[in-house]
């Protein structure tokens, strides 16, 4: 049980990374420029290219990353992986889909917070931390089968971890609000 859920988790990791990544990306000198807004009037002046790019890339890097853990043997102490991250090309589609389909998701959030009058970066719970996590469960649907402790168990650590993420980013300065 315990090791299944650290295996869902090891899956899913490349959603955290592809959701926490944007805050990072904001902050690294050099790149702050590159904040051209996706679309200001439907999702907002926070939504960026930089922010959707970083995560995509971090995602996919995540992925690699976990393929090569799984190689080396480190990951399949706790964690049986058969169908992800079992080669090179295997990582980086997983690694793509699981950051992809996350920021798809906190865009559609976004849209949605517009829609109903929330300023960007105004509070907007729970959609705010579950929205990305919701998304990557979709999309991966159709390559793993989650039951439902399954699913609760990333729709908890989905927002809880995006919230511990966004508190060490305000504190330290990265962001503007704590959640
Ligand atoms: N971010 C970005 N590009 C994205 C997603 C996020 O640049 N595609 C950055 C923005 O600086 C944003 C921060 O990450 O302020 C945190 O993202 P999030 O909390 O999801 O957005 P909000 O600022 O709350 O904006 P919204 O109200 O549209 O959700
Ligand atoms: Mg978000």
């Amino acid at each position: 049980m315990i090791t299944r859920l650290l295996e869902v988790f090891f899956i899913f990791l490349p959603a955290f990374v592809g959701n926490a990544l944007p805050v990072v990306a904001k902050n690294i000198p050099g790149i702050r420029r590159f904040s051209r807004p996706i679309s200001p009037t439907w999702l907002g002046r926070n939504k960026t290219y930089r922010g959707l790019i970083a995560g995509v890339l971090g995602g996919m890097l995540c992925g690699i990353i976990l393929t090569a853990l799984v190689h080396s043997g480190f990951l399949l102490q706790w964690v049986r992986f058969d169908s992800f991250y079992r080669d090179f090309w295997n990582g980086i589609f997983f690694g793509f889909l699981l950051s992809f389909g996350a920021l798809i998701g906190d865009m559609i959030k976004s849209f949605a917070k517009r829609r109903v009058g929330k300023k960007p970066g105004a509070m907007f719970q729970p959609w705010d931390g579950i929205d990305y996590i919701l998304a990557t469960i979709i999309v991966m649907l159709p390559f793993i089968f989650l039951s439902w402790v399954e699913i609760i168990f990333l729709l908890l650590i989905g927002p809880l971890l995006s919230l511990t993420c966004n508190t060490i980013a305000y504190s330290i300065g990265w962001k503007d609000c704590w959640y």
